[in-house]
């Protein structure tokens, strides 16, 4: 148990180190006050750090938090207790003394720089299909039966398999089948709901089939200027779309994306990542006519 007492020159407690707590003690500390910011869980965050995108403008809610979190850590005029919690407080405005209730937290912070060796060599393991327990099972096509076990195969055992077992299922099909991503989370015990949380945060990952080519048409800045709209609207009432970006022959996909990063040949389109730049309307056609 700790006992912080703020004397009149300006000690600020905050509690709850969520995206609001965080930013009340920012603005706090930015304005000459030493705060205190009490948090009950292990970390900074809350809720917002769990989050993939975020309402209305699904804005990735990693990268809204991120540098908060860490100004806040940085700030010398912050001081930041985890696994406390506020079990009292006495005084007056301007004069209060708060009683911190802290839990253990069986690490050495000075030490711990986040490397993460230590769930890798943690005692403790908890199997999300313990070998006790019937397997679900899941029906796979023969083919896809194959491939799938053949990418799993390379990856079992490796360190951040995830991520590239997810990209070669991804290309190998052109989209993340959900049947695919159970039998994933299976064979490699991993929990679904993190299988999801990167399926979906990827712009390159897709749960829904996808063409068979991927147009991407650039909607930077640059390109915009130069009339990529055009080429957008253009392509979709020349092409026949099932469902307003896929093609009903599956042939093509249409995607737009922020910069294609060579906005000196704007405007610019990709098929499959092959660059076309400087195009005319009319030319596009011929570009796509390439891919069957
Ligand atoms: S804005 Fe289109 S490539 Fe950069």
């Amino acid at each position: 148990m700790i006992e912080i007492e703020a004397k009149k020159t300006g000690a600020v407690l905050v509690q709850g180190g969520g995206i609001a707590g965080v930013q009340a003690s920012l603005d706090l500390a930015n304005s000459g006050f030493k705060v205190y910011l009490v948090e009950k869980e292990p970390s900074i965050g809350g809720m917002m750090a769990r989050l993939d995108k975020t309402f209305p403008t699904g804005d990735c809610a990693t990268c809204i938090g991120s540098p908060k979190y860490v100004e806040c850590a940085r700030n010398r005029n912050i001081e930041i207790l985890t696994l406390s919690e506020l079990v009292g407080l006495t005084g007056e405005p301007g004069n209060f003394k708060a009683s911190i209730q802290r839990t253990a937290r069986h690490v050495d912070e000075e030490k711990c720089n986040g490397c993460g060796e230590c769930i890798q060599n943690c005692p403790v393991k908890y199997e999300i299909f313990p070998e006790s327990e019937e397997k679900p099972r899941i029906h796979l096509e023969e083919e896809a039966f194959v491939q799938v076990n053949d990418i799993i195969g390379r990856y079992r055992g490796v360190k951040g398999n995830l991520m590239p077992v997810l990209k070669e299922i991804n290309t190998r099909f052109n989209y993340l089948p959900e049947n695919i991503l159970r039998y994933v989370s299976i064979e490699l015990n991993i929990p679904l709901s993190l299988i999801y949380r990167i399926a979906t945060f990827y712009n390159a990952f897709s749960l829904i089939p996808r063409g068979r080519h991927i147009v991407n048409v650039c909607s930077g800045t640059t390109c915009y200027v130069r009339g990529s709209e055009k080429f957008l609207n253009w392509l979709k009432d020349n092409l026949e779309f099932e469902d307003g970006s896929t093609t009903k022959d599956m042939r093509f996909t249409l995607e737009t994306v922020r910069c294609l990063g060579c906005c000196s040949m704007a405007p610019v389109i990709s098929v499959d990542g092959e660059i076309y730049g400087n195009l005319k309307r009319k030319e596009i056609m011929e570009v796509l006519e390439q891919y069957e």
